[in-house]
């Protein structure tokens, strides 16, 4: 039996929502984790963060970039009905819910946007002042309001690069501020590598906690493989199992940010095979 796509919309000119029905990763899902879809027989295995998981129906939200060959099938192939081969988790480490004080989330990439609300709901309930920042590159790649962390937020904050939606600049300019300012006790964060290990400098200094999610190219998701392996205080750990959101402090970024784009061209070369494939039957 499949896990049957119950909603599907487009969020950006590059992102869109889609919600699975898979009452096993809803029952026990928690803030942190991550799940695992596989298209079809041939697909591959892709690691997705969680927007909602909703106990009483079963289903799944997820936020998804039309990236490659497994992100363009989900778009152009499934709809509405149509079914998934599977579904794996909750995976990985759920991160501590508990009262910090005022709790930042720093988005700007697909993932991190639906981590921001899921963190964000769970951080209020348990008594928290919530700061949401969705940081985008500009207009076109700003998803509707009714996806954004605003229900969840008592500060709210969007930002453009070009300033074309919200403020001009990205989350880290308004993190500073309000680092200034003395209203941060905890940052979360995910989304673009390079920007997580800027983050990491910039609270460093003041003490500040900063929770991050490490995202590495999986294969089983497990802790088998290796894939995801990173360095974190001198030791190797698994993005998958001991992940994937870890101290950004203890982070080699660098090691990271390298071992990330290790199939970039491989990855590339598949896409460009698949769209030509999609010009030829006109579907695009
Ligand atoms: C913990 C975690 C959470 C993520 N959450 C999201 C999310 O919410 N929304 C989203 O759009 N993307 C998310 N990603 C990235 C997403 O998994 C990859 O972009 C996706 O696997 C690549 O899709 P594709 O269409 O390019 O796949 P393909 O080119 O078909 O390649 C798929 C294969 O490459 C691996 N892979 C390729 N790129 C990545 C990558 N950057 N990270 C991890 N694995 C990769 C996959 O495991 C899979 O085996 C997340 C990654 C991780 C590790
Ligand atoms: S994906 Fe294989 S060890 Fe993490």
């Amino acid at each position: 039996m499949g896990y049957k796509i119950t909603a599907k919309e487009n969020l950006s000119v590059i992102d869109f929502f889609m919600e699975v029905e898979a009452p096993h990763v809803a029952r026990s899902w928690k803030p942190g984790q991550f799940i695992v879809l596989i298209v079809d027989e041939k697909g591959e295995r892709v690691p997705m963060s969680v927007y909602y998981a909703d106990k009483d129906t079963g289903r799944v939200g997820m936020f998804i970039r039309r990236h490659g060959v497994t992100t363009f099938k989900l778009w152009y192939e499934k709809q509405v009905g149509d079914e998934l081969l599977s579904v794996a988790g909750p995976l990985g480490k759920p991160i501590e819910v508990k009262h910090y004080g005022n709790v930042v989330f720093a988005a700007d990439a697909v993932c991190a946007q639906a981590e921001c609300y899921a963190t964000l709901k769970a951080m209020k309930e348990a008594g928290n002042y919530t700061i949401a920042i969705h940081s985008f590159e500009t207009k076109d790649h700003v998803y509707p309001e009714k996806f954004l962390s605003k229900p969840v937020a008592d500060e709210f904050y969007i930002t453009t690069e070009d300033g074309s939606v919200g403020r001009k600049g990205h989350y880290l300019d308004v993190l500073k501020e309000l680092i200034e300012q003395d209203k941060v006790d905890i940052v979360f964060a995910g989304g673009k590598l390079g920007s997580l290990k800027k983050l990491a400098e910039l609270t460093r200094p003041y003490g500040i906690p900063t929770i991050t999610t490490v995202r590495q190219i999986m294969v089983d998701g497990t802790g088998m493989c290796g894939s995801c392996r990173i360095l974190y205080d001198g030791e190797v750990k698994f993005a998958c199992r001991d992940g994937p959101m870890f101290d950004a402090h203890k982070v080699d970024w660098d090691d990271v940010i390298r071992r990330d784009s290790r199939f970039a061209e491989q990855q590339a070369l598949a896409r460009e095979r698949y769209l030509a494939k999609l010009r030829e039957k006109g579907v695009i």
